[in-house]
């Protein structure tokens, strides 16, 4: 049934009923910030993943350049946190209610009174803006207390004795930097080359808020390209892009309130808008991933950070930036780290972290792209959920490749029990030549549909008592509910074509009969 809500919530109460998000520890009231991905959620998210891995890690490495993946622990020793700076600076500003004792970060309590105030604002000022408009705590009303750091990485000891601070990670970047040695000795690694790792990443968020947007235990799929100083200037796959065009926020269009321009990447490196070759490789890499997963082109841009919200090392942040039902949210962040990390590491655990590159041992700089699984999958959502005045139900439009489940394969009827065993059949013979096939014969076959737009499968194929006589069943499309009848020995490359995208339903319509089968013009 349908109902008047926002999008968001309509989202969320979709994601709990339909087997995709759950808070976890639900029946104990649940722990903050945390999520449990359900058994459709589940699907979605390895479908993100592995197109993630397809497109970022396998189709990327050539003779150019080699992309290896790791998997790397989440606890990590204190020495880590001191040597990257997380220990001292990653912190957001914390405010208490001086009556109830609940915790605020300064920053959302003054948006509820519209004061934008951006990263880094200093605490004094932010103390100042608190008094200003007169914020008091959002649950009880009580004063409020100066703004404090608080650092957001979850502490905890090493072995029954303690003694050895670790911390979980606040990113899956550290790993990288600390096995640095490591990785380029086993592998022989020659720049430019990067490193890839999918993993959780822990942040004790002070307000987690906005279901998978704030989390406290979240996912991101990060690669730290190591890059030589000349490939910054010329970066061996830069042709391959140098001419896609791209959503662009620069500084100044930021301050000014104006919106993003579409712009080359060639250009905007030549106009020192982007700062060099590989991050705006990966910015053109990362509009055509948003496209795949079904984001609409006009819906995201990337954003040029001003100083404050800019790491002192970094030579550049570009957050790609998503206008969403809860306003503009930030779903990756593009970083131009130079050759800060490897630096601080070296220094600390006194090993030499180099590279031989034309003869000489040199410090590589780093272009980091790092996705948020969780708010990536939200967005996702967004995008391809459909309530509309197409059927009583909602549903999902995922891209074929992303739906949880490719193809549903139905019985028309419960009975004759010959229709159930031939149905059974085909489900696993397409089960058995590799699609994501689910079979279903519970309730009339309508309900069946509308359950499978409802997660979003693509193609529903269905077996009739005419099925054993004329060799056919019918494959029914989720967009427009179209309805095309094929021989069953053209079902499975038909299916395969659709789900590749290598056809649509509509040319399916036009260009297929039984006697010919499908005609090419
Ligand atoms: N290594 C760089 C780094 O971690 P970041 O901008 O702090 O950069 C990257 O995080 C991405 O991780 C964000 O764009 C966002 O998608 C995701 N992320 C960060 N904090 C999150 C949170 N509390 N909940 C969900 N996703 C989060």
């Amino acid at each position: 049934m349908k109902k008047e809500s926002s999008l968001s919530e309509e989202i969320i109460d979709v994601a709990l009923v339909r087997g995709f998000v759950f808070p976890s520890a639900e029946i104990y009231g649940g722990a903050a910030g945390t999520y449990d991905y359900g058994p459709i959620g589940t699907l979605i998210k390895n479908k993100i993943v592995n197109l993630w891995r397809q497109r970022f890690i396998y189709e990327e490495t050539d003779h150019n350049i080699r992309i290896w993946e790791m998997s790397g622990s989440r606890l990590l020793p204190e020495p880590v946190f001191v040597a990257s700076g997380h220990l001292e600076k990653f912190n957001d500003p914390l405010t208490q209610c001086k009556s109830c004792k609940k915790s605020f970060r300064v920053d959302h309590v003054l948006e509820d009174y519209e004061v934008e105030v951006t990263d880094g604002t200093p605490l004094e000022e932010l103390t100042e803006k608190v008094k200003e408009v007169g914020a008091v705590c959002p649950k009880c009303k009580g004063e409020l207390s100066e703004a404090r750091e608080f650092n957001m990485m979850f502490k905890t000891q090493l072995g029954a004795t303690g003694g050895h601070n670790a911390y979980l990670r606040p990113e899956t970047a550290q790993n990288i930097f600390v096995s640095f040695r490591r990785l380029t000795h086993s592998m022989r690694a020659k720049l430019p080359f990067g490193i890839a790792q999918i993993g959780q990443s822990y942040r004790n968020e002070i307000s987690p808020r906005n279901f998978l947007i704030r989390m406290r235990e979240f996912t991101q799929m990060e690669i730290e390209y190591f890059v030589a100083p000349e490939h910054l200037i010329d970066y061996p796959k830069f042709d391959e892009v140098a001419s896609s065009i791209i959503r662009l926020v620069t500084r100044e269009m930021h301050e000014k309130g104006e919106k993003a321009m579409d712009i080359e990447v060639e250009e905007a490196v030549e106009q020192k808008l982007l700062p060099n070759q590989p991050l705006a490789y990966i910015l053109a890499l990362e509009t055509e991933f948003l496209q795949l997963l079904g984001v609409p082109y006009e819906k995201f841009w990337f954003r040029h950070m001003s100083p404050e919200e800019t790491a002192h090392y970094s030579g550049g942040n570009y957050d790609l930036e998503v206008d969403s039902d809860y306003g503009v949210i930030e779903i990756v962040g593009n970083a131009y780290r130079q050759d800060h990390d490897l630096q601080c590491h070296a220094k600390a655990s006194k090993t030499k972290l180099r590279i031989e590159h034309d003869g000489k041992m040199i410090v590589p700089h780093v272009v980091e792209p790092s996705l948020g699984l969780d708010r990536i999958f939200y967005t996702v959502l967004e995008s391809c959920y459909r309530n509309d005045e197409t059927r009583t139900w909602t549903w999902f439009a995922f891209p074929p490749h992303i739906a949880p489940i490719e193809v549903a394969v139905f019985p028309l009827r419960k009975k004759p029990e010959e229709l159930i065993e031939s149905t059974i059949e085909l489900y696993l013979d397409l089960k058995d030549i590799g699609l994501d096939v689910f079979y279903d014969d519970s309730g009339n076959i309508g309900k069946r549909y509308a359950r499978a737009d409802e997660i979003g499968i693509p193609f529903c194929v269905t077996m009739d008592l005419e099925s054993s006589k004329d060799d056919c069943v019918t494959i029914r499309d989720r967009d427009s509910t179209d309805q095309v009848r094929v021989l069953t020995e053209d079902l499975a490359s038909i299916l395969q074509m659709l789900i590749d995208s290598e056809l649509t339903f509509v040319e399916l319509k036009e260009k297929y009969s039984i006697d010919e089968g499908l005609v090419e013009e």
